[in-house]
């Protein structure tokens, strides 16, 4: 480590390697003994990084993501797969590109534009919980990520998508996901990936998922007929220095960023969302007689229902860990670093720290409501969306899914748990591994 900086305390090289075997086995675990040992902010060594700072320190996390954001870029992703299969959109650009791409896309989300959409996203989760099995043992976690794909796959494209689409589509998501899971936690398998060709049959997939992009676009620019989807306000919207729309590629891009940025993300935090719902009876209870005087349109606007979410994505935030690399050299209370440091920001720790939190690990709605049980807007420590101008571009969206489901879900069905606790697999996203419930219709 060089002198000439100030790193926080932490982990030699050979200390880090050793604990990078338990990193990767079970990164929470190691994470959080880590904060613990070093009060929430530590350095240590990561061979394709060089020395990073691990913090759960949220005065530090806001200097990186709002304060000082401008000396802040997105580390390039680990598997660099993922911009390669998907192209470079919004989610991956730094610099004036992100600002540009963001400031087209960012007035779709907004409330006027997505409270068109929400007609469409009620009936998707209404027919689709129409069918949902019954039992007592039923995995809820691929239910509600394929609910989430559908939601979104209808509020970007409202039109009548053939089934095989569908599945086509979805299948490439699933297999992106496992492949990146696998080169995530193994990158040693990269180097048989010429002789395996599992690189060469995913880049053949996302090959005709682009051609069938480029068909539901060109049908789409055929019809003259006014649409109110996600599709229509993305080629619609114009760059404010050209006047120019996106090219068809760029186009492409986006729409798969957000099939992928939106999908897993709020079909993980519904599944821990039932789960935390169904084995608390206080807040089951309440839940129950908030949704017998709450309609189904109304359910994003109910404080108690924002409450439940807000709650499950401090216990289970979706986006776990995050990382910033810096531009020029840096210093913050007193550490300095040099330029091309990583900060990896640990949401989770932040969210499940005692310092900041009381009663940090229970599951408790009500800490996000004011005393007039409105929610608080005034929450500290708590970024499930992230922070700054990079800040979820889709969190008004997914939050207002999220309180469909649950209203939809709790008012038809009796939801129980079975007794087993989910595991959480931190991959990319906070995914839990399966949520066993029971289900009953009413
Ligand atoms: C529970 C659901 C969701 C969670 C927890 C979540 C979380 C996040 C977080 C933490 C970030 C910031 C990442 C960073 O700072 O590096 C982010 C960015 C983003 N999210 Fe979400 N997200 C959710 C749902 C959605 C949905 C439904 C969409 C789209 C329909 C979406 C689209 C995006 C995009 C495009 C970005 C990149 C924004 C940018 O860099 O300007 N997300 N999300």
């Amino acid at each position: 480590m060089s002198s000439k900086y100030n790193f926080p305390d932490g982990n030699t090289t050979l200390q880090s390697l050793l604990g990078s075997f338990k990193l990767v086995k079970d990164p929470i675990s190691y994470l959080s003994g880590e904060m613990e040992k070093f009060s929430g902010t530590y350095s240590g060594f990561m061979p394709d990084k060089g020395r990073v700072i691990v913090t759960q320190n949220s005065d530090l996390i806001n200097y990186v993501l709002r304060e000082n954001h401008t000396n802040y870029k997105k580390a390039k992703l680990d598997t660099d797969l993922v911009a390669k299969q998907l192209g470079t959109s919004l989610l991956f650009v730094n610099g004036d590109d992100w600002r540009r791409q963001r400031r087209l896309i960012q007035p779709a989300f907004h409330h006027a534009g997505i409270n068109q959409l929400y007609e469409t996203v009620m009936k998707t989760v209404n027919g689709y919980i129409d069918n949902l099995p019954l039992g007592e043992q039923v995995d809820v976690y691929p239910l509600m990520r394929e609910l989430s794909f559908s939601v979104l796959i209808n509020s970007l494209f409202n039109i009548d998508m053939s089934a095989t689409m569908k599945d086509e589509l979805g299948r490439a998501f699933v297999g992106l996901q496992a492949f990146m899971s696998k080169d995530v936690l193994q990158p040693f398998r990269r180097i048989l990936y010429p002789l395996t060709g599992e690189e060469k049959k995913l880049v053949k997939q996302w090959d005709a998922i682009r051609d069938m992009l480029r068909e539901i676009i060109a049908l789409r620019r055929a019809d003259e007929t006014e649409h109110n989807d996600l599709l229509a306000m993305l080629m619609n919207a114009r760059y404010e220095d050209t006047g120019q729309g996106m090219s068809e590629h760029q186009l492409i891009s986006e729409l798969l960023i957000l099939l992928f940025a939106g999908h897993e993300t709020t079909g993980s935090t519904l599944s821990w969302l039932l789960y935390l719902t169904a084995s608390n009876h206080q807040v089951y209870e309440k839940l129950m007689g908030t949704i017998g005087e709450t309609d189904m349109h109304n359910a994003p606007r109910n404080s108690y229902i924002n409450a439940i979410i807000n709650e499950g994505m401090r216990l289970y935030p979706s986006v776990w860990i995050n990382e910033r690399v810096a531009i020029n050299d840096d210093e913050f209370s007193g550490f300095t670093f040099p330029a091309g440091t990583s900060i990896l920001t640990y949401i989770y720790g932040m969210h499940r720290s005692e310092g900041y939190w009381e009663n940090a690990s229970a599951f408790d709605p009500e800490r996000f409501l004011n005393s007039e049980g409105v929610i608080d807007k005034n929450i500290k420590n708590y970024f499930p969306f992230g922070a700054g101008p990079r800040m979820c571009v889709g969190n008004n969206f997914a939050m207002a899914e999220m309180a469909f489901v649950l209203h939809a879900v709790c008012k038809k069905f009796h939801i129980n748990t079975t007794g087993a606790t989910p595991k959480a697999w931190p991959l990319l996203t906070l995914r839990p591994s399966e949520v066993i419930l029971g289900i009953k219709k009413k």
